[in-house]
């Protein structure tokens, strides 16, 4: 299901600043080779993601779900000069190629990356966080969540990927468990986010922990 309109889609693409070509290549070349190709974030959202990125300016960006590596040069984008982005992915293949596009791209000496499960990485990295981008696998988006708070410098922000998981979360219930249990570890990061969204609280609680 496409909670935006196809039309709408288009007009909005049609109207967005350009990508850089690198990005270009490797968007093309994952849509036209790999059958999971879904998984990229599309031109549109990594636009969106290299502004948010050039508005915070971050030091350090913490993100789950690596990929071909295409949002990690999108989010480094808006990277302080002297910034790095350590992005994690369980598989290596993925780790390969994305290393190889990053080789052509200006942020090479920003992007570190990790093989292996995130849930197990995040608890060793001993560094405070501006930006978080939370795309991997939505069951655990919420055990992601509450590792990587603790690491958020205060005011830091947290995005995670289609947590209305393309409008499955109002759809009618099943009785599929992994449909269940993905809508449900939606359904609490957006009760979640609804708590912490507001600047104030989020900032306090960022001081508490
Ligand atoms: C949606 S893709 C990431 C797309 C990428 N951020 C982009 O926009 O181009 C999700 C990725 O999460 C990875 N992944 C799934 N479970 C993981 C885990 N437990 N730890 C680390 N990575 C994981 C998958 O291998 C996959 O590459």
């Amino acid at each position: 299901m496409h909670i935006v309109s196809t039309e709408i889609q288009d007009y909005a693409e049609n109207y967005t600043s350009f990508e850089s070509k690198i990005l270009t290549e490797l968007r093309e070349k994952t849509f036209a080779e790999r059958d999971d190709k879904s998984m990229l974030s599309g031109f549109y959202q990594g636009r969106l993601l290299a502004m948010f990125s050039k508005m915070i300016q971050p030091k350090r960006i913490l993100e789950i779900g690596t990929y071909m590596g295409y949002s990690a040069m999108c989010l480094a984008e808006g990277l302080t000069e002297n910034g790095e982005i350590i992005t994690l992915d369980v598989n290596e293949e993925f780790n390969k190629t994305a290393k190889s596009f990053w080789a052509k791209s200006a942020h090479a000496d920003k992007i570190k990356s990790f093989v292996g499960n995130a849930l197990e990485i995040i608890p060793t990295l001993d560094k405070t966080f501006d930006l978080v981008f939370i795309d991997a696998d939505k069951p655990s988006y919420l055990n992601y969540y509450n590792l990587v708070f603790p690491k958020l410098r205060i005011g830091g922000i947290v995005i995670a990927d289609n947590i209305l998981w393309s409008g499955k979360v109002w759809k009618p219930k099943t009785t599929a468990r992994k449909l269940t249990r993905t809508r449900k570890a939606c359904t609490n990061l957006i009760k979640k986010f609804r708590r912490m969204s507001a600047s104030a609280m989020f900032c306090w609680q960022c001081a508490t922990v």
